[in-house]
């Protein structure tokens, strides 16, 4: 626990780590991806305004769902310079995202059962493994070996 006041209106980037667990190397590359702001004092070193430890908060949560930094960055974007996100912002976002999130558990789903029927297979087949072809982008063009005419076979020979 760090010994800064819990009123401290900006933290270094020790005590910023120290506070959200983030270490400090992902607060740089945060900042260098716009995500979050500092601003240097007269020996260059970054000041945090104590509201970038929700925004840090924020964006843990929405990476620990998998949303990619380039979404939460466009969604912090419309907060106001310097604002934290409020729990209204942070449950807009949320239920915004808990589609696509129940959307990727289905198609994990899916693959987890086209891949138990691999377990012990080995075949990494075009024709007939669902994993490696689970649109089934072959059989669109009719029955046959496809890419062995073309000269392709399944283990990527040309
Ligand atoms: S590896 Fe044979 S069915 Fe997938």
């Amino acid at each position: 626990m760090s010994g800064v006041p819990w009123n401290a209106k900006e933290l270094t980037i020790g005590e910023l780590a120290d506070r959200s667990g983030v270490p400090a190397s992902a607060l740089r590359f945060y900042e260098r991806q716009g995500l979050i702001h500092s601003r240097r004092t007269e020996g260059n070193q970054r000041r945090f305004h104590r509201s970038t430890l929700r925004v840090v908060a924020f964006i843990r949560a929405s990476q620990n769902v998998g949303i990619p930094l380039s979404v939460i960055g466009e969604v912090l974007a419309i907060l106001p310079e310097g604002a934290a996100p409020t729990e209204q912002f942070w449950g807009r976002a949320s239920d915004c995202w808990s589609e696509e999130l129940n959307a990727r558990i289905e198609r994990l789903e899916r693959m987890r059962d086209l891949f138990t029927e691999c377990i012990g297979c080995g075949c990494l087949s075009f024709e007939q493994c669902a994993l490696v072809n689970p649109q089934d982008r072959l059989g669109e063009k009719g029955s046959g070996p496809h890419r062995l005419n073309s000269g392709k076979g399944s283990l990527g020979r040309s």
